[in-house]
């Protein structure tokens, strides 16, 4: 990465995305050294910013980091700005390419020298940006790469994704690099090994043996002040239908078959896009809704009688043979109890529990991958209860990541998600990145209940701030899955 000249773009550089997310990532890279030594980054914005501007406006997020004062500094050094009317402003992108080309012309003609734009804007913009890009900074492939992030909310349906993708199929989709951060998380990257690299992992993982699989996210807290976005998406596209949807992928897709000569990226999406193909549409009997009390008192929600989930069970079904009659269960909620992201998957009763403990059912085996906080994997596993007692006791097998791994100073051996996916950006690594067949079927899955949930104004179960959220949950997560509740 060090013997090339990059010049990073991030278009909407004084919104929150770009502050918190975006710039912070950036800093991470580069105090680790993983970014070229001739690396410029470009805020592009309305505003009309000085370079020192734009550095005064992103130092205090760059603080918040354990970086030290002088590679803050170091950092806001290479940042500069460049300011236009919109975002489809081809004079300033012009302006914008003379100052990267100036920087360019430093180099020797065998020099690669790569452009990334990184989208930190509202979808409804990201057209004309795209287009005053193409028309004006797209590098030569022979001279290097021009690659383009660009995150969710990628449409709220499926026709309004349709519309998104084509204002974007100017760029190639090799270029293209749509981030769901769930894909950057330790956890869910750890998926494809600990599947694929066990020899008995897997194995068990199908329909003979496997009751349930439930998907969870927990925040404690609302929309915080994001109502305005929010009522517009609600839980089930700002969550489900994107992180928890494609964790479940990666824990349900087969083997991914490596064509000669074509890489893993194009395998893991491949197997990705094999199983949401087997997924069913979702029903509305499939759904379960919630919305917290007090979630209308947010200034920027208007419609004070919105039936905007932030709550939401749904049910799946993967026709195939691995997975056939499994329910797969994806739940998230805003403003709950905790902040918790985790995989379980719950197995069958065991068959001679019930003849050979003297009929004392034994709990059944739970596998459990926390995302968060605080990685951990553990299998719920009956061993005997110690002494003179045979009776099955249900305690975990367990791999936690802060002891095993992280131990007490080692903060930066876990990088947070972002800087993982630009870091394989940098790289060209495409497997952790939703390709628009992934999309779109995930959008076919989802399409026809959300449409239905509001043509016919579902009212969502009202819910108490801080706790576990609607009590009908649980039954319901019971009666279509048959799961039996042990959260720990
Ligand atoms: C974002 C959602 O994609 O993910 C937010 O828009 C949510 O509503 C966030 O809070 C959660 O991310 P994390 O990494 O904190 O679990």
């Amino acid at each position: 990465i060090r013997t090339c000249c990059l010049t990073v773009v991030v278009v909407g550089a004084s919104g929150d995305l770009a502050k918190k997310k975006t710039f912070p990532s950036l800093l991470n890279l580069y105090a680790d050294k993983l970014l070229p030594e001739d690396t410029v980054i470009f805020g592009y914005a309305r505003s009309q910013l000085t370079d020192d501007e734009l550095r005064s406006r992103i130092r205090p997020f760059l603080e918040k980091s354990d970086h030290p004062k002088a590679t803050v500094e170091a950092f806001l050094n290479i940042c500069q700005y460049q300011g236009g009317k919109s975002y489809g402003d081809k004079d300033a992108f012009a302006t914008l390419k003379t100052r990267i080309e100036e920087k360019e012309l430093g180099f020797s003609k065998d020099d690669k020298k790569n452009r990334l734009f990184y989208f930190a804007i509202p979808p409804n913009v990201f057209g004309e940006t795209a287009l005053a890009i193409k028309d004006t900074c797209i590098q030569k492939d022979e001279v290097g790469w021009t690659r383009l992030v660009v995150e969710k909310p990628f449409g709220r349906d499926l026709e309004s994704f349709e519309t998104l993708n084509q204002t974007l199929s100017v760029f190639d989709e090799k270029m293209l690099y749509r981030i769901d951060h769930y894909l950057g998380k330790e956890m869910v990257q750890n998926l494809t090994v600990l599947r694929f690299s066990n020899i008995w992992f897997d194995k068990v993982l199908n329909k003979d043996n496997v009751s349930c699989i439930i998907l969870t996210f927990k925040e404690p807290f609302g929309t915080q002040g994001r109502g305005g976005y929010f009522d517009k998406y609600g839980i089930i596209r700002d969550i489900l239908q994107n992180h928890l949807l494609q964790v479940l992928t990666l824990l349900t897709m087969e083997t991914p078959v490596i064509v000669e000569g074509k890489g893993s990226g194009k395998a893991i999406r491949d197997a990705k896009v094999a199983v949401l193909n087997a997924m069913s549409v979702i029903d509305l009997d499939d759904v379960l809704l919630g919305q917290y009390d007090g979630y209308t008192d947010d200034d920027t929600i208007d419609n004070k009688d919105t039936n905007t989930p932030t709550f939401a069970v749904i049910r799946l079904r993967i026709n195939n043979p691995r997975w056939d009659g499994v329910p797969m269960i994806l739940k998230a909620g805003k403003a709950l109890n905790e902040r918790k992201a985790e995989m379980r998957i719950q197995f069958k009763d065991a068959p001679a529990g019930d003849f050979l403990f003297d009929g004392q059912p034994c709990p059944r085996n739970e596998l459990v991958m926390r995302m968060q906080p605080k990685e951990a994997i553990y299998m719920k596993t009956n061993v005997k209860s110690p002494g003179f007692s045979a009776k099955p006791t249900q305690s975990e097998l367990e791999v936690n990541y802060n002891t095993r791994f992280f131990g007490n100073n080692e903060t930066n051996v876990n990088p947070d998600a972002y800087t993982r996916l630009l870091l394989d950006i940098l790289q060209g690594k495409q497997a952790a990145f939703v390709r628009d067949d992934e999309l779109r079927r995930a959008w076919e899955i989802f399409t026809p209940v959300l449409h239905r949930i509001e043509q016919e104004n579902v009212r969502p179960v009202v819910y108490a701030q801080g706790g576990r959220g609607p009590k009908e949950a649980d039954d319901f997560i019971y009666r279509v899955a048959g799961y039996i509740r042990s959260e720990d």
